[in-house]
């Protein structure tokens, strides 16, 4: 089941179209979330939210009411009658004549997609997947920060792509000085004698709200983690390393390269429980 919302009017799949026009189509000039929902609730949604606002500040696009956009997204929940749900909530610059120049844009539309949420295979939790370190780098901080959530994604579906070719599920792409960054759609932890690391912000990466739960998730354990620069190398020295993401949660990896891990290693499966018991505990109203 699939229901959308355009600028708060709400459609099945078929009749949900926007213009030709609109610059999140001709340009990527747009801003997205990607939220869950565990029960009736929204995963996280204050830090979505957050970090959509950070990333519309990033693009110059000033968002319409962060109430409305709430607002919005629960009407289009509540005419979506099933469990956990997908919910992708894009805010364009809107359309107008072509041409790159932002004033061309009328008023900015805000698209929330529902749709019943897909997790990845038990197996990938079960017996972890594999990554690839590709060629392709992640943009530079000056160039389109990774740091922004936009719709232009052309960077990462090359990079994914490269990984595919290559039999990995996800692709892990450095920044311009060789240091790990992140994946396609995924943030990247590694465990090395017990001590757990992940690339910096400076590393150039989306920070993932799900990375940020993990590192809460992790502190309270008493295994706070190391945000630092990682080298390929380092990463395949790990003992364990695992995935992070919205819809996937944590994954763990089996291969980096060739390179067999431990998966999932004891490290990894501690914070899958705990990970798991905070989506529970999310389902009841009561986001730690
Ligand atoms: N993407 N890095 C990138 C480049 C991402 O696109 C994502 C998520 C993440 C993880 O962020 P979070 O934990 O907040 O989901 C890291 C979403 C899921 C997507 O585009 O599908």
């Amino acid at each position: 089941m699939i229901k959308v919302s355009i600028d708060g009017h709400l459609h099945d799949e078929k009749d949900a179209v926007i213009s030709v026009f609109d610059r999140g189509f001709l340009y990527g000039d747009s801003v997205y979330e990607v939220m869950r929902t565990s029960g009736d609730y929204l995963v996280g949604r204050d830090y979505h939210l957050d970090r959509l606002e950070q990333s519309a500040h990033g693009i110059g696009l000033v968002l319409p009411p962060r109430q409305a956009l709430i607002a919005s997204m629960e009407t289009t929940l509540a005419s979506f009658d099933q469990s956990d749900a997908y919910v992708r909530l894009i805010v364009t610059r809107g359309s107008g004549p072509l041409g790159l120049d932002t004033s061309l844009a009328d008023n900015p539309r805000v698209v929330i997609i529902a749709q019943s949420l897909k997790l990845p295979p038990e197996q990938h939790y079960i017996e972890g997947v594999r990554i690839a370190i590709v060629d392709v780098r992640r943009n530079v901080k000056d160039a389109l920060n990774p740091a922004i959530k936009s719709g232009n994604y052309l960077n990462n579906i090359l990079a994914l792509s490269e990984g595919k070719k290559q039999g990995a599920e996800e692709a892990i792409m450095c920044n311009m000085l060789g240091c790990i960054a992140e994946g396609s759609t995924s943030n990247i932890f590694m465990i090395k004698d017990g001590h757990i690391g992940t690339p910096s912000a400076e590393s150039g990466i989306l920070k993932g709200v799900t990375r940020q739960a993990i590192m809460t998730l992790a502190y309270a354990m008493k295994q706070p983690v190391t945000e630092s620069l990682i080298t390929p190398d380092e990463l395949k020295a790990a003992d364990e390393a695992f995935l992070t993401s919205t819809i996937r949660g944590i994954i763990p990896v089996s291969h980096i390269d060739n390179k067999p891990l431990n998966a999932p290693g004891e490290v990894t499966l501690t914070l899958m429980t705990a990970y798991n018991d905070y989506l529970a505990q999310v389902a009841t109203g009561k986001e730690p």
